[in-house]
């Protein structure tokens, strides 16, 4: 598909979604940069990937900052002399009502989900435009239709979509794809801190027609297809992954 060889960033990778995600690539032949703020978390990635015969490198920032990008990018660059693929995975939620959500709560949660993503993007997309070639996925959710409890989240998920389609326009004339993947309910680490997550889980599974939660492994399949050049001619699309849940 057009992947060995290429240089991948995943924010978050030290768990979950990301982590299946830099497994996936990596076992495609791309060089795959391990970020998280849990360092442990990020060289376990690392080591996983590489005792499977994969190239990884942990580079520990937090995105979140305009500083914490920029060092992800340069020393991304400084490692493997560029970048071609860059997945802004890393998110987390506050779940709270809007009764009992705090300023804190809301900033915590724009500022890794959606601010983190503009700011790696900020600091890759000229590294793309200079080469005229690259591929960006952004993780939305289906929670970006709005939940209960999930304001701050919601709004950061509707925010990538947003993000993710103004960057399809502006970078679409440099060869540089850029899409969002807005899973439904995925088994990981972050999940199961949500509220009540028994019954959120029994409840998703009623109303999802593949009657089975996703599994991060789903996650990165579709992720990886819109990194290939196999999805070339693909851009500002939000690819749902729900088990058909709407
Ligand atoms: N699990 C789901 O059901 C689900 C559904 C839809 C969307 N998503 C999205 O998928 C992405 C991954 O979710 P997950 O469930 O795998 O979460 P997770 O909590 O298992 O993993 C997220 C990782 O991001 C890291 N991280 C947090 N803040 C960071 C920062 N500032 N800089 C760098 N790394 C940071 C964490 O340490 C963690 O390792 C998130 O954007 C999430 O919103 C998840």
């Amino acid at each position: 598909m057009g992947t060995e060889g290429k240089i991948a960033i995943v924010t978050g990778s030290g768990s979950g979604i990301g982590r299946a995600v830099a497994q996936k690539l990596a076992a495609e032949g791309i060089k795959v940069v391990v970020n998280d703020v849990v360092k442990e978390h990020g060289e376990k990635t690392v080591a996983d990937i590489r005792s499977s015969g994969g190239e990884a490198t942990y580079i520990g920032a937090d995105i979140s900052t305009w500083d914490g990008a920029r060092t992800l990018i340069d020393k991304t660059v400084e490692t493997y002399g560029t970048l071609d693929i860059l997945v802004n995975n890393a998110g987390i939620t506050r779940d709270k009502l809007i009764k009992d959500m705090e300023e804190k709560d809301w900033d915590m949660v724009l500022n890794i989900n959606l601010k983190g993503a503009f700011n790696c993007s900020k600091f890759a997309t000229p590294v793309m435009v200079e080469k005229k070639y690259g591929k960006i996925v952004n993780l939305s959710s289906r929670a970006h239709l709005g939940n209960p409890g999930q304001a701050n989240y919601s709004s950061s998920k509707a925010g990538i979509i947003g993000l993710t389609k103004s960057m399809a326009l502006e970078f679409g004339r440099f060869n540089i794809n850029v899409n969002a993947v807005a899973p439904g309910m995925v088994a990981t680490e972050g999940l199961k801190t949500i509220p009540k997550y028994d019954l959120v889980l029994e409840r998703a599974l009623k109303i999802t027609p593949l009657k089975r939660i996703g599994q991060p492994e789903d996650i990165a399949n579709l992720i990886y297809f819109l990194v290939s050049d196999d999805s070339s001619y693909i851009t500002g699309e939000v690819v749902h992954i729900t088990g058909g849940r709407y």
